[in-house]
């Protein structure tokens, strides 16, 4: 595996590869790896000859009061972690030349962005948005794949993708990929590292609070009902605050406070202890 760190190096990488004729499937990250990363890897694999997997811990998607100083930054067991699953090359840039000084562009995609962890996370999207794009242009991959984890951002990256043309020639050019959970439940996450044992035991109240009110909901409960009881019982269970618990189109991620013949995904933001923590599920056909 080659570990890049400067763009000019993995433009030669890539310009090889190209000239031989080969694809390239590529996986952004912002490492602290673990077994959803991985999966997102290995179906990498099976799409394209080459796969580019990045390390980049984003500054511009986290807001003044939140962990990017306390992220977890795991660079040497990663890349173990990746050599062991045939990972062609890791892309980790500096953040001077991902941010040169005066950079001043910035991606704004409106209207999935906008709500659920858009509201909570004011510019989250934005960061995102902007690095991704940039990310797509240093590699220029003809597959991405993403997690089903953070369902919002993946609508974020499909929307940007389409109106600004980014031309990945495949043509379900953004993959999702199924949430991987522990045997609990509880999706992975590199935040989970931040849990102590207690509040790792309560967190698996959100997933199994989450599969209760989808079996309500799709038993033809109030919608509204069973999400304010999905709250309650978070905060029972030792969750602090819930930034939100909706139901919403599962494309265009409008609310919706009933199931009708469209896709449709559940979707929550709490917090345990200093952690905050997402997840969201099919409803229904969704
Ligand atoms: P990060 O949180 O490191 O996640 C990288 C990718 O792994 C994302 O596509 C995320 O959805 C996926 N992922 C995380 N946990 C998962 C799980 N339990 N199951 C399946 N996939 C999972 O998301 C980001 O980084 C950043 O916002 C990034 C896109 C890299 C831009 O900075």
């Amino acid at each position: 595996m080659q570990s890049l760190h400067r763009l000019d190096h993995l433009r030669s990488a890539i310009e090889a590869w190209r000239a031989k004729g080969e694809s390239i499937a590529f996986v952004p990250t912002m490492g602290a790896l673990h077994e959803g990363h991985l999966t997102l890897v290995r179906a990498a694999r099976e799409k394209a000859d080459r796969v580019v997997v990045s390390i980049f811990v984003n500054p511009t998607q986290f807001g003044p009061n939140e962990d990017l100083d306390a992220y977890p930054r795991t660079l040497e067991a990663d890349s173990r972690l990746l050599e062991g699953e045939g990972v062609d090359a890791l892309w980790a840039p500096n953040a001077e030349e991902m941010y040169p000084d005066g950079f001043a562009t910035s991606i704004s995609v409106e209207g999935v962005s906008a709500d659920f962890c858009g509201a909570s996370r004011p510019g989250h999207f934005a960061g995102v948005a902007t690095v991704v794009c940039k990310l797509f242009n240093q590699v220029r991959p003809d597959v991405a794949l993403f997690g089903e984890k953070d369902w919002q951002q993946l609508a974020v990256i499909r929307r940007m993708a389409r109106d600004l043309d980014l031309s990945l020639p495949y043509a379900d050019a953004i993959l999702g990929v199924p949430t991987v959970r522990e045997a609990d439940g509880l999706a992975l996450s590199s935040r989970n590292r931040y849990l102590d044992e207690t509040a790792r035991a309560q967190a698996a109240v959100l997933p199994t609070a989450m599969r209760q009110a989808i079996a309500r909901i799709e038993a033809g409960a109030p919608v509204g009902a069973a999400l304010r009881d999905l709250e309650h019982r978070l905060i029972e269970g030792g969750f602090s605050k819930v930034d939100y618990a909706a139901l919403a189109d599962a494309a265009s991620l409008d609310r919706i406070d009933t199931l009708g013949s469209r896709p449709a995904r559940l979707l929550v933001a709490a917090h345990i202890q200093a952690t905050r923590l997402i997840d969201n599920m099919a409803v229904g056909s969704g």
